[in-house]
């Protein structure tokens, strides 16, 4: 066991602890980062498995994410477009599929009341806006009711409302639309701009990363080195003291093999395992119970890697919604320079946990037959697949962030970006811009890192 002094103690090397420790350690204050897996990156990580080079974790990066493009522009590294020309492929929830280029193939009735209820949405994301959505005047009304018991009031166009669900349930928050708040959905919209923002791939899903998006952490890491990152180093306890205004404070971080003592802290995990740490004295009343209230979403990230992109030979974009089906989206996720063609899919909440409870083969085969359907049989036999298991990571526990029960946004929300005496906390799921996403992990790390440096 070593024991170490820095100004600053950061707990958590995933992209929002890194660049928090980036911008101090610029700043000129002493830093480590302790971290508990044997790599940096978080819920970013670049791998090879099965043969494919997969994104196992966070990936896309839409235009509005100007902290993130600005950082990775900083790292020298470079970004690529997704591929997306031919046209998409929508699955009706009798299982027909169609092909299209711009519009949803469904009525123009349909389309109309998408468009109506996704203007609703953008009007009240403008009007909470992402960073205090608790504050604003409808925030308790818009918490106390579920996003498809709301999206049923507005309209008794089902495939209207399903659509509009799956955008945020199954395609952002990963839980089922009956398990979170409008409130919550409210804050996802704003914190991507608007609604209409997440409803178009183009936007939410352009560009990627050249080497990947852990990449960018690894690349951090490598400029901090290895007196600053501390790998295989869970921190079990926080010892902290906070002796009023004006007067020092202290905190010492105990992790499995290193104990670094410092005047701040800044816990940089998921907030689902802020209870994996023991405070003492314990953090106050409300934090403990707050910290009850917030949970990971779970989706499974299907990477399947083919010979050659066989879907854009027949002028697919490999875009598909199916939004009843197992694999809800599939899109081109073919690495940079590559021949050979990759398509990534997800299958979330409700119908994840029914994934794995199948073994392997019969796991496989389902979900390879649920993209075959919509885009062909030669779908069934990539050269390299792999199923993305983060709930089955003990530093993350599901995917792809964490968000309040029903009603706990306007309860607890206040509190998550309050310090506690010397300790800070910094995650991209209590960002307000960029919330759930890297963007908003680089946005918090920053504006905690200033926030130290000011106290
Ligand atoms: P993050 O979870 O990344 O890092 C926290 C770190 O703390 C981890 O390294 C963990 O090991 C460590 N830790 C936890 N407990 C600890 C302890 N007690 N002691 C020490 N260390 C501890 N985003 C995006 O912008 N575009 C996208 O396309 C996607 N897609 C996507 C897909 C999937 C499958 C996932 C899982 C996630 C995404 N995301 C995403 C989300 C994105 O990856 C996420 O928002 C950021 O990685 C969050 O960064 P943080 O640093 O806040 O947490």
């Amino acid at each position: 066991m070593q024991t170490i002094e820095r100004d600053v103690v950061i707990i958590g090397a995933g992209p929002s602890g890194l660049n928090a420790a980036r911008r101090l350690t610029a700043a000129g204050k002493s830093v480590a980062v302790l971290e508990a897996r044997d790599r940096v990156g978080g819920r970013t990580w670049s791998d090879v498995r099965d043969g494919g080079w997969f994104e196992i974790g966070g990936q896309w990066i839409s235009p509005d994410q100007t902290a993130l493009l600005d950082l990775v522009a900083e790292l020298g590294k470079e970004t690529y477009s997704r591929y997306r020309d031919g046209d998409s492929i929508y699955v009706a929830a009798d299982g027909s599929t169609t092909r299209f280029a711009s519009d949803l193939p469904v009525s123009a009735e349909t389309n109309a009341e998408i468009d109506r209820i996704a203007a609703i949405l953008d009007d009240y994301a403008a009007q909470v806006g992402a960073s205090e959505p608790w504050a604003h005047p409808l925030a308790e009304e818009l918490d106390k009711i579920s996003f498809i018991e709301w999206l049923h009031k507005q309209s008794d166009d089902e495939e209207a409302v399903q659509n509009i669900a799956m955008w945020i349930a199954g395609g952002m928050l990963t839980k089922p639309s009956y398990a979170f708040s409008t409130l919550q959905a409210v804050l996802m919209s704003a914190s991507a701009g608007s609604f209409s923002n997440l409803l178009d791939d183009h936007f939410i899903l352009d560009k990627r990363v050249v080497g990947g998006m852990q990449s960018v952490s690894i690349a951090i890491a490598d400029e901090l080195g290895d007196d600053i990152v501390f790998l295989n180093n869970p921190v079990h306890t926080l010892e902290w003291t906070d002796n009023g205004p004006g007067a020092a404070a202290s905190v010492t971080a105990v992790g499995a093999e290193v104990t670094v003592r410092a005047q701040h802290a800044i816990v940089a995990v998921p907030p689902n395992l802020y209870h994996r740490i023991s405070y003492n004295p314990p953090l106050p009343r409300m934090q403990m119970v707050a910290h009850q209230h917030v949970s990971m979403g779970l989706v499974i990230k299907v990477h399947a890697t083919y010979a050659t992109p066989f879907w854009r030979e027949k002028g697919l974009a490999g875009t598909v919604y199916d939004h009843a089906g197992l694999v809800q989206e599939v899109y081109d996720n073919t690495n940079h320079g590559d021949e050979r063609g990759t398509l990534v899919g997800f299958i979330s909440d409700v119908k994840a946990e029914a994934m794995w409870g199948l073994d392997e083969d019969e796991r496989k085969r389902v979900i390879l037959e649920g993209i075959a359907r919509s885009l062909g049989d030669e779908a069934l036999t990539p050269e390299s697949f792999y199923l993305s298991d983060w709930g089955n990571e003990e530093w993350t526990r599901g995917a792809y962030a964490t968000s309040y029960d029903l009603g706990g946004l306007h309860r607890w929300g206040a509190l998550q970006n309050q310090p506690v005496g010397p300790i800070y906390f910094a995650s991209s799921d209590i960002a307000g811009e960029g919330y759930q996403h890297v963007d908003g992990a680089v946005r918090i790390g920053t504006a905690t890192a200033e926030r130290v440096l000011g106290a």
